[in-house]
Parts: C-alpha cells; sequence; structure tokens
C-alpha cells in the first residue's frame, strides 16, 4: 500500500500554529479567517498542504491540545462555518488540509471527564485510566507509581471527587484516554470521521506513540530524582496494543477515504525500524511518522550548565540521522522531512546563525528540500523568524516552560533559566508571524496574547517579498525547484547517499536518478574548502551570486549551500 505517488509524497507541507498566524477581529489571537487571508500568500510560497494545529474548543492550557470538545471550533478561532470555508477555500486553491487529532488526552473540562471524575459508575469513568492511591502504614496518601510526564511533573494527579489518581502524561489538567474501553476508542474514531466528513484531507496524530499504557501500572526500575519520579517512556510509548488501535482506527475510520494522510507523531523513542510497524507500506497502519532524531543535534537539549559558545551543531551526526531513517525505510515507508514544529526553537537560531540570518535560512531550506520524505515547513521560517529575545521568564507562557522553570529555580539563578528558555523553549516557535514592521508586526491591532519578537521591525514578509534576494523569494524558487521534473522524480524514486559523510562542517548528498543532484552545505560561519568529484552539468540554486572555485576544489562561505545538477554516474 501507498508504494508508488500518493499526493502526500509529492506534496510540500506547511505547519501553522493557528493561535500565532493572523488575527482578523483584533483580540490578539489569530483566527481561522486569518488562515483563509493568507491563503493566496501559502500560495504564492509554492505549498500545497497545510497542517493546522488545533482549533477546538478548548481552556487552552496547552496550546488547544486540551481539547473539551472536539467536534467545535473555540470561539477566539471563530466558527464552525469558518473551519468550513477554510477547508473550501484552500482546496478551491488545490491546497490539502490536515488537522491535528488528538485521542491520548482530552482537557479536565471535557464533558466526558466532569462526569467521570463525578460518578465512578458512569462509562465516562471508564474513558479515563484511574487507580486508588498507595497508602503508607501512617496513613500518607501516594500516587500509584512513580512515573512522571513529559511536562516534568508526576503523571497522576489525585481527585479529590472521584478519591482517585487520574493519569495524565502531559499536563494534569490533560487526562489521559482509556484506549482499552472499547466504547472510548469508537467515540475518537466518530471525531475523526467526523472531520473526514467535512473534507479534511488526513491528519497529524498527536502523541500516537502514548495510546498504550503498561497495563501493569508497576513502577519504573529507573532511578528517581528528588521528586520520587522518573520519565520512563517504555511505560507508555509503542506498547503492543498500541498497534491494535491503530489497526483498527484504520478499518474503522480510513476504508471510507482511502486517500487521506496520517502522519502519527512518535517523537523520540521509536528507531526507524519499529517505524516500520507505524508506517511501513506493508504492515503500517499510518502513512508516516514524525520523529525528533534531527532535532537536537546543536546540544542545546540539556545543556543548562553551557554558555552559547559551547553550542555548535554536529554535522555529523545530523547526518547520519537523516541517513538512519532513510537507510531503513527507503523503499519501505515514507517520511516526513522538517526542521521543526511548535514544540521546538527556531531553526535559525539552531543550526543556522542569527548574525547570517538570510545564508543560513536559505542554506537550511535547501539542505532539508531535496532529501528523501515530503518537507513540511513551519510558519515564518519562510522569512527567518528566530528565538525570542525575552527577559523576563513570565514571558514564556507555556505549561511546559513554566514547570520547568519552576522545577529548575531550586538548581539556578534566574539568568540561567532565561538562557535555556531562550535556546530551548518551545515558546520560540510560537510567537506571532512578522508579516510587516506595522505595530504588533502586523499580525493584530491588539496587544497579542504572546510578546512578537523584538526583531519583527527588520525581520518581516513585507520587507522580504519584493526583495529578489529576500529569504522569502530564496524558499518560492526552492520549493518550485524541488516540486518541478525532473527533480520530483528524483528526490521520490531516486538514491540518497552522502558525500564525505565524515566531514564535520560540510552536509553534502547526492540524489541520484535518471538526472541527478548533488546538495552542499557549509552548516559554518567559517569558510571551508570543499573538493567536487562528479561531473557538475549546471547549477540549479546558490545563495550566493558566484562559485569560489579553483580546480575541482570549492572554498564554501559561511553557510553557503549549492544544488549542482550533476552527470549520473
Ligand atoms: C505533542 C504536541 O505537539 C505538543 O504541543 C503537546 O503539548 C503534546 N503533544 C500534548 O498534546
Amino acid at each position: 500500500m501507498n508504494e508508488g505517488r500518493p499526493w502526500w509524497k509529492t506534496a510540500v507541507g506547511y505547519q501553522i500554529y493557528p493561535r500565532s498566524f493572523f488575527d482578523t477581529n483584533g483580540d490578539g489571537i489569530g483566527d481561522l479567517k486569518g488562515i483563509i487571508q493568507k491563503l493566496d500568500y501559502l500560495k504564492s510560497l509554492g505549498i500545497n498542504v497545510i497542517w493546522i494545529g488545533p482549533f477546538f474548543k478548548s481552556p487552552m492550557d496547552d496550546g488547544g491540545y486540551d481539547v473539551k470538545d472536539f467536534l467545535d471550533v473555540d470561539p477566539i478561532f471563530g466558527k464552525k462555518e469558518d473551519a468550513i470555508e477554510l477547508i473550501h477555500e484552500a482546496h478551491a486553491r488545490d491546497i490539502k488540509v490536515i488537522m491535528d487529532l488528538v485521542l491520548n488526552h482530552t482537557s479536565d473540562e471535557h464533558p466526558w471527564f466532569i462526569e467521570a471524575r463525578k460518578n465512578r459508575y458512569s462509562k465516562y469513568h471508564n474513558y479515563y485510566i484511574w487507580k486508588d492511591p498507595k497508602v503508607t502504614p501512617e496513613g500518607k496518601v501516594l500516587a500509584p507509581t512513580n512515573w512522571q510526564g513529559y511536562f516534568g511533573e508526576s503523571a497522576w494527579t489525585y481527585d479529590e471527587t472521584a478519591k482517585q489518581f487520574y493519569l495524565h502524561i502531559f499536563s494534569k489538567k490533560m487526562p489521559d484516554l482509556n484506549w482499552e474501553y472499547k466504547p472510548l476508542r469508537e467515540a475518537m474514531y466518530e471525531v475523526a470521521r467526523h472531520w473526514l466528513a467535512l473534507g479534511i484531507d488526513g491528519f497529524r496524530m498527536d502523541a500516537i506513540a502514548h495510546l498504550a499504557k503498561d497495563l501493569t501500572f508497576s513502577d519504573s526500575l529507573q532511578p528517581v530524582g528528588h521528586r520520587g519520579i522518573t520519565l520512563d517512556p517504555t511505560k507508555f510509548s509503542s506498547l503492543p496494543r498500541l498497534f491494535d488501535y491503530l489497526h483498527e482506527f484504520k478499518e474503522n475510520v480510513l476504508k471510507d477515504y482511502p486517500h487521506a494522510v496520517t502522519i502519527g507523531e512518535v517523537g523520540g523513542n521509536v528507531s526507524p525500524e519499529q517505524s516500520l510497524d507505524y508506517a511501513g507500506y506493508h504492515r503500517g497502519p499510518l502513512n508516516m511518522v514524525f520523529n525528533f532524531d534531527t532535532c537536537w543535534e546543536n546540544g542545546a537539549f540539556g545543556s543548562e550548565h553551557k554558555s552559547d559558545l559551547e553550542i555548535a551543531t554536529n554535522v555529523i551526526n545530523l547526518k547520519q540521522n537523516f541517513m538512519k531513517w532513510y537507510e531503513q525505510t527507503q523503499g519501505q515507508a515514507w517520511l516526513p522531512l522538517y526542521w521543526l514544529n511548535h514544540d521546538h526553537p527556531r531553526v535559525v537560531s539552531q543550526y543556522g546563525s542569527i548574525l547570517y540570518r538570510k545564508a543560513s535560512a536559505k542554506m537550511l531550506i535547501t539542505t532539508l528540500l531535496f532529501l528523501y520524505g515530503t518537507p513540511f515547513l513551519y510558519n515564518g521560517e519562510e522569512i527567518g523568524m528566530s528565538n525570542v529575545d525575552y527577559e523576563k521568564l513570565t514571558q514564556f507562557k507555556d505549561v511546559s516552560a513554566l514547570n520547568y522553570a519552576r522545577e529548575a529555580s531550586q538548581r539556578l539563578d534566574e539568568a540561567s533559566i532565561l538562557r535555556f528558555l531562550r535556546r530551548t523553549s518551545r515558546v520560540n516557535a510560537r510567537t506571532p508571524f512578522q508579516w510587516s514592521s506595522e505595530p504588533y508586526a502586523g499580525f493584530s491591532t491588539h496587544e497579542p496574547y504572546l510578546a512578537v519578537n523584538g526583531n519583527y521591525p527588520e525581520v518581516n514578509l513585507e520587507n522580504q517579498r519584493h526583495d529578489p534576494d529576500s529569504i522569502f523569494r530564496y524558499y518560492q524558487k526552492a520549493i518550485a525547484l524541488r516540486q518541478q521534473e525532473p527533480w520530483l522524480s528524483t528526490v521520490i524514486e531516486g538514491t540518497l547517499e552522502l558525500v564525505d559523510p565524515l566531514n564535520p562542517d560540510v552536509f553534502a548528498y547526492r540524489h541520484l536518478h535518471h538526472r541527478s543532484l548533488l546538495v552542499i552545505s557549509n552548516f559554518r560561519a567559517y569558510e571551508t574548502a570543499f573538493v567536487i568529484k562528479d561531473i557538475v552539468l549546471g547549477t540549479l540554486l546558490h545563495n550566493y551570486p558566484q562559485l569560489v572555485k579553483k580546480g575541482l576544489t570549492l572554498t564554501l562561505r559561511a553557510f553557503e549551500t549549492i544544488v549542482f545538477e550533476i552527470e549520473t554516474p
């Protein structure tokens, strides 16, 4: 299944974080009408599928991933009719629409949970995962296990009404659903069918690896921290029952919508080999999985005690990570390709350099576009938006950042916490889109819910639209090149290989087919020499005006990138 060329293999995707994209009603929050207004802009960029982050009714504890009504639109985003109009208007422009499907949890304000905590005997109680407390001989009430969730807290919260603990592997306002309970599974299939019937072209399936839990509910044997808890993903990731659920989802939901695409977010704990159980052409119930292996190769993650100077991209690891996924999945599965989403820092700050914003942003998109898979850009990437310049911890309005800051304040001073969040926080990706140099970056007429990056007078779309040398214009060119034949066939059906894999500065690869490509990218701010061993037939894309070449040796300048056509060996 899905060998060949389903539509999503030839697409270039674009992720929209709706709260921060464009505000049309002047409340400081982006909305669905804002996305509709910008569809022509997106079309001009050259993308043909948008993934829209959650826009369902939500108390917004976690940016809308805490859903209280899966079938309705939150008033901050508009009305249900706006969602229908958006799908329609996107389709009118040949743009497909994927939405987030959150199957792992709901908000604690969802009517199911409200009923579940009130009444132990209602069916909704079974929709969630409840456990009695552990009680010590002294009568102290303890959580059922030592499991920690992804947002730094215990994965269990005691509910005074139910007199039980409920499981939540994310925020305590996001109780996990009990996928063992068939009526719950059917309720969730109904949600998916509802949106497909309205014309949605597929789903990015949030936190999909976690639907099945270790039902023995035994303590993790990993060492615990000072709070007696430990994050042990083996307790709730990729467990065997998960694959039964996903196959059932496919049979129940997708059989009527064979062209819908499903991309599961599997995060950091799934190996390329295991990914075939999710998305292998022959045995996987999904079409693709998003993994995080290529997201943290500058050592920023876990770098609390490091200065900015100690952070540098490990280019060898980065290349190997892309290749290990390619080698395992080639001919057997397809991949999404991306530098960042709404959970990661901005890629120009991470693998590029804000001192070389233009050159490095162009270099990064070039490197990504001709690899194996469907590229997904993240809103703002196409104008080189970078990490925040916030001066206060309170500006990081995000549940995971604030949980981290609270916990870290016991060991670190405020300046170190700030530095770490500016480097790693997902808030970096979430600041309002910088449309122009108008107040609030032209995003809204009202003060935005999250402060705009201070660099907007300089970094904004309006400045770049008509400048032929801008990052935006380069993105247009680069996307168009990838989308046109013969290059589209080369990236879909060709063979990928690294060139000089142990070069610590340069990411270079060949994509070989009837017509072949050589992509060379310098990931450094310094010059480096690179010897070309192929027969070059022409230059297809370049982020500097001329090549500096002596014989076979190129001198690559800061963040220089080139796509050559080469003779197929
Ligand atoms: C992954 C989403 O990308 C992230 O933003 C969210 O916090 C968690 N899943 C929980 O839904």
